[in-house]
Parts: structure tokens; sequence; C-alpha cells
């Protein structure tokens, strides 16, 4: 542990020493030191009061690191159950008026566009902006906001195709709007940088490249958005008023945390943190690119068709192709011990720290016997 280099030893993880990996955009291992995590956890659990005041300090001290992968600041941040009542939080704290209208790519995130298409019975419009070929260009979200446009969702990794869109223009944009500027960053955590300085809110699950567990995090930028009071409230959220039925929101994020944050979820999340910490963002997301880069020529030279863009800056972790029989392909490549990801008629393959260049080398020399 605490090695600078890339590819990290398969050893930091457990149960990947015999297999190659390639499933980090559904789901990775855990670390090793995650049973030290756990057993910090159980011990302070044992420990009546003052353990559960020390799970919420380390609570707090995974706020500030998440703070920092998503350039905002440690009062912007909550942690909840996960990204998908996220997106829900947000969208409750607007007052919805007949003929507002919602943004989203049509190729995005399921949970957005449920969320989104469940405004209709309030009379909302929602506004699916259709994709040109698999490529979400943000011109064409900004294209579909008008002065009626309420909320505008956008994942910063899109799940299906693994492209990374930088929202720097489509941001700049929205700023002086009344729109609410919802990042997804549930595929970007962890392997490269998210740009939550530049949205109103950001939401992220934690068990993809942040190698944490099934849990979720809530980012209110204030510093771009003053107002902002969810509909829902609990006992961890607000501090008591006058009458027993009177209450303050707390300040910043944790007016989200409805109950307790997920404090195992928190150990292990902090262990992970500071794994990839020890590494740096940066050299991350080039390993990750580059490594991708080599998956995505050697799935064009199988004349597979790459849904992926090919420039580095716009790819993160996941290259992908389209295929009608994914799980046929998932699972073919598992009977050989490579682990891939494949569902909604595309293949997924994920490179994150322990990906190296021969795991890429072996998947791609097997790979023409997946595909009949
Ligand atoms: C963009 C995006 N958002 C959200 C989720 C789901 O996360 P959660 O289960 O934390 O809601 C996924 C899962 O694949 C995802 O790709």
């Amino acid at each position: 542990m605490g090695q600078q280099y890339l590819p990290a030893p398969r050893s930091d993880f457990i149960g990947i020493e015999n297999i190659i990996h390639l499933a980090t955009g559904g789901e990775p291992p855990l670390l090793t030191c995650h049973r030290d995590a756990f057993e910090k956890f159980a011990l302070d659990k044992a420990e009546g009061m003052s353990g559960y005041a020390r799970h919420w300090e380390l609570v707090e001290g995974v706020r500030n690191k998440i703070a920092g992968f998503f350039n905002l600041s440690i009062g912007d941040i909550a942690l909840i159950g996960n990204a998908s009542e996220g997106i829900v939080k947000v969208l409750s704290s607007i007052n919805w008026q007949e003929g507002d209208n919602v943004v989203i790519s049509e190729l995005d995130y399921t949970s957005g566009r449920y969320a989104l298409g469940n405004l209709k019975r309030l009379g909302v419009e929602v506004r699916l902006v259709p994709k040109t070929g698999w490529y979400i260009d943000t011109d064409d979200l900004k294209n579909a906001c008008d002065d009626k446009t309420r909320v505008l969702y956008l994942s910063q990794v899109n799940a299906t195709t693994g492209q990374f869109i930088d929202i720097s223009n489509l941001s700049e944009h929205l700023k002086s709007s009344k729109v609410a500027f919802i990042l997804d960053a549930s595929h970007a955590l962890g392997v490269v940088p998210v740009q939550g300085h530049l949205a109103d809110f950001t939401v992220s699950s934690c068990y993809k490249f942040a190698l944490g567990i099934h849990e979720g995090i809530f980012a209110w930028n204030q510093s771009r958005t003053r107002d902002f009071i969810p509909f829902g409230v609990g006992w961890s959220s607000a501090t008591a008023g006058k009458k027993r039925d009177d209450f303050f929101l707390k300040p910043g994020a944790k007016r989200v945390e409805y109950g307790n944050a997920g404090h195992l979820g928190a150990y292990l999340l902090n262990e992970s943190l500071d794994y990839l910490n020890n590494f740096g963002i940066q050299k991350i997301s080039s390993h990750a690119r580059e490594m991708c880069k080599k998956i995505i020529d050697g799935l064009k030279t199988n004349g597979l068709e790459v849904i992926t863009p090919t420039a580095s800056h716009e790819i993160a972790g996941n290259a992908a192709f389209a295929f009608n029989k994914p799980e046929y392909f998932v699972k073919r490549a598992a009977e050989d011990g490579i682990l891939v990801w494949g569902d909604n008629n595309r293949v997924r393959i994920s490179a994150h720290v322990f990906t190296t260049e021969n795991d890429v080398d072996v998947f791609l020399g097997e790979l023409p016997k997946y595909l009949s």
C-alpha cells in the first residue's frame, strides 16, 4: 500500500489475484485494507456513545476528502443512500409549475430519465434530447434549454458509452439562468477529475471507481446556488425549534442527511479515497485513459462498433462496443477468468488503477472467440 506507481498491484485488492478484472464500471473489487477498516468500525461500534461519536468524526473526514475529489468545500458534501435518491432530493426542492421543463439526453442514465420523467404528472415537460449517434453534444443540451427550464441532468461520464463530458461551456451558459444543473459523477469519481464546482448539485454512487460500497454522495455547490430546501427532513438534517414540530434546517449539504449516514460505508470509503489519493487523480486518469485507448484500438481492429469516443480527453475508465448478445459475451469471457460488463446491447470494458497492459492484451487476444 501507499506505492505511488501505476498499475497498482493486484494484491492490494480482495479476490482478483487469479482473474483479469475489467468490470470496475459495474462492480470493482474491494481493497485488502477494507478488512482493517471493518475491524475499526466494529471496535468503535462496540464502544457505545464514544464510538458513535468517532463514527461521525470519521464521516466528517470523509466529507473533506470527497470535497477534494469534487472541487467543492466540506460543507457542500453529504453522504446519502445512493446517487439516484440524490437526484430526487434536488427535484423535491423545486416548486414546480405547469409548463416548466427539464432537459436530459436520451442517452443518459436511467435514474435521471426516470426521475425527470416522473415530473410529467406535475405538468412538467421532459425534453429528451436526441443523441447524435452515440455522442452527447453539450450544445444540443444547451439549445434545448429556455426560460422555462428548471433542471438539466448530465452524467460527467456516460454509463453506456463511457464518454467523458467537459461541462465547462454548458456550466457557463447556465450560470445566470434558473436551471438547476445536476451532475452525476458516478462513473467519474475515482478515475477522472469531477467538475463539481461547475454544477449546482453533484450526485455520485460510491461503488464504482471510487472503490466504496453501495452508498451515495450528494453535493450542493453553495458558491453557485444559494437556495436549496429539500422537501424531506429528519433528526439528522435539522435542529430543534421552539415547538416540538418546529425545526431549523442545518446549514450546507447536511440538510439532506435525514438520518444516520452510512457509517460502515464511510469507514470503507475513507480507505478507498486515501488509496486513490496515494496516486493522485491525474495519474489515475492518465493510466485509465491509456488503457482504455488501447482497448478501443483493439476493439476497432476486430471490426466492432465502438461507441466510446476515441479522443483521450473524451474518455475516462470505460470503453464500450455495441453488441446484441452482451450477457453471452460476459459469460464466455468469465469462463476464461476475464470479467467485463454487458447489458443494454453493449459490452463495457473498464480500466482502473490495477489494470495492466498485459490484462488488456490477454482480453484482446481472447476477444474474437466471445463474439460468435
Ligand atoms: C450515472 C449513474 N448514476 C447512478 C447510478 C446508480 O447509482 P446508485 O445505485 O447509487 O443510485 C449508476 C449506476 O450504474 C450510474 O451509472
